[in-house]
């Protein structure tokens, strides 16, 4: 090959990259009834976001953050707007549908946590893949695999009420991470660590990120969102300067 059509074939390669859009929303709106008040929890947010970029998404508390995290991830439908994740228009297809594709596209990590109190840590990942129809030593092998990459090696038999908050909240990004989904959602992952391990998590986060996986986290925190590739600021459901 010579220099030029070299030069064209990574050009071609950066633009690709560059416009490899992995999740898009177009005009979200998401309205909440309370009793006769509707509530505008969003007000049609439209986002674009590439494979590979963590972004955080910010603002005030009330200002729809979770709602479109919960909309993204496929754990709520919006009154109107559409979502695309991988070229699939997710609020398009049927709901018996919705558990596979969010199984296969999708990682959320919450702030409470949520692991189950009666498992241990290598129950609480290897049950996350128990759905999707991988091998029991299969998925044993995967969630000692990525409780050791969380630091976690030494505490796979301990049951949440036996780790500190900093390690239940690595064990619940390992859950995330157990199918290997493309998009990562983090609703404040470092709303109740302490500082050491919100850099922890912060690292770990944008290493799925250089790896090729997307991760959005929503923050309060702008040392967070300081460390991300761009943040996005959400005021009363919408995207502020959109
Ligand atoms: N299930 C629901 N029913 C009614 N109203 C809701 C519901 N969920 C959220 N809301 C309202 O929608 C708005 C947006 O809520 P959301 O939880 O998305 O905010 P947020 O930006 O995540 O806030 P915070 O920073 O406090 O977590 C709020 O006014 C909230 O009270
Ligand atoms: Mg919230």
């Amino acid at each position: 090959m010579n220099k030029a059509s070299k030069a064209n074939k990574a050009n071609k390669a950066a633009n690709k990259a560059k416009t490899d859009i992995i999740l898009q929303t177009r005009g979200l709106k998401e309205t909440y009834m309370q009793g006769k008040v509707p509530i505008h929890a969003l007000q049609g947010v439209d986002l674009q976001v590439k494979r590979g970029e963590l972004i955080s998404i910010v603002g005030p508390s009330g200002s729809g953050k979770s709602t479109l995290l919960s909309i993204i991830g496929m754990l709520e439908t919006p009154t109107e707007g559409e979502v695309f994740i991988d070229g699939i228009e997710v609020t398009g297809v049927k709901m018996k549908e919705i558990p596979r594709l969010r199984r296969e596209k999708i990682g959320f990590v919450f702030q409470h946590f949520n692991l189950l109190p009666a498992l241990t840590a290598l129950g609480n990942v290897e049950i996350a893949m128990r759905f999707a129809r991988v091998h029991k030593k299969e998925r044993i092998r995967r969630a000692t695999e990525v409780l050791t990459e969380m630091g976690l090696g030494d505490r796979l038999n301990h049951k949440p009420s036996e780790l500190s908050g900093g390690e239940q909240q690595r064990v619940s990004i390992a859950r995330a991470l157990a199918n290997k989904p493309s998009i990562i959602l983090a609703d404040e992952p470092t709303g109740e660590v302490d500082t050491k391990t919100r850099d922890l998590i912060i690292g770990i986060l944008r290493r799925l990120s250089d790896g090729g996986q997307t991760v959005i986290v929503v923050t309060h925190d702008t040392w967070v969102a300081e460390r991300t590739d761009r943040v996005i600021r959400l005021v009363d459901g919408m995207v502020e300067g959109a």
